[in-house]
């Protein structure tokens, strides 16, 4: 409601600022462009926003997450990783992810574009992306003696600078950003999504070798590991 509440007198200020932009004089124009430009940045604040309190399931389905991160390294390739080299390791036989697809390219769009970022116009920086099938770990559930098996694993591994130490504690909060042009929501949404998925996203982080570790459960009903494709 208030995000409706904040977009309603925004498109009124842009449609107005638009309408301006035909009468002012060639110097002003660049005031009118600013007003649309702004009030665009917070539509799109707010838009990221809604996601946090959107509390309804998702759509879910057996995923094959080699398919997805391929989709989101050709996007990363086609614009902000264009001159960046994106290589993978990846495990064949790993069982699909009960996910929403959508979602998932989000997440793994928003770990990259950090990388990214991190690794700059560096000439040796490299991000690689791996899968694993890590059968121990497991995850006490609070409150209860029970344990969830988070068996799949996917990492974004950068060679940029580091995540700043002081910063560690604070990564997957909202508003934590040390980028000019950063909202700070990247993480925070990376980490609301895997939560609501039933997995974990942590960080390792030391200069020159970064790893975002997503750790998700099994597929059920998914065909369980097949370990007779291993070499
Ligand atoms: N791979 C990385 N290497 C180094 N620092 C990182 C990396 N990923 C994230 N960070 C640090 O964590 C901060 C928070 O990241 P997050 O994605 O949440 O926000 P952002 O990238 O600053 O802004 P936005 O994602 O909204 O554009 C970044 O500003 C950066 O300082
Ligand atoms: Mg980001």
């Amino acid at each position: 409601m208030l995000a409706h509440e904040i977009k309603n007198p925004l498109s009124g200020i842009r449609g107005a600022a638009q309408l301006l932009e035909t009468a002012v004089v060639d110097e002003d124009r660049a005031l009118t462009r600013l007003i649309c430009d702004e009030t665009d940045r917070i539509v799109s604040l707010v838009d990221r926003m809604e996601v946090f309190s959107d509390e309804r399931p998702v759509d879910r389905v057996p995923l094959n997450i080699h398919s997805v991160l391929d989709h989101v390294k050709a996007v990363a390739k086609a614009g902000f990783a264009r001159n960046i080299k994106i290589s993978e390791n990846y495990d064949p036989s790993l069982p699909q992810v009960f996910a929403n697809r959508d979602q998932l390219v989000q997440v793994f769009l928003n770990l990259i574009k950090n990388a990214a970022e991190a690794v700059g116009d560096r000439p040796e920086g490299e991000i690689i992306l791996t899968t694993a099938y890590r059968p121990g770990i497991k995850l006490s559930v609070a409150g209860t003696r029970e344990k969830v098996s988070l068996p799949l694993e996917f990492c974004v591994h950068d060679n940029g600078p580091g995540v700043p130490s002081d910063l560690l504690p604070h990564l997957f909060d909202p508003f934590i950003t040390t980028k000019t042009n950063g909202s700070g929501l990247g993480l925070a949404l990376v980490a609301k999504i895997i939560g609501a998925h039933g997995g974990i996203v942590e960080c390792d982080s030391q200069s020159q070798r970064t790893t975002f570790r997503v750790l998700m459960p099994a597929s059920k009903g998914a065909n369980e590991y097949d370990d007779t494709s291993r070499p």
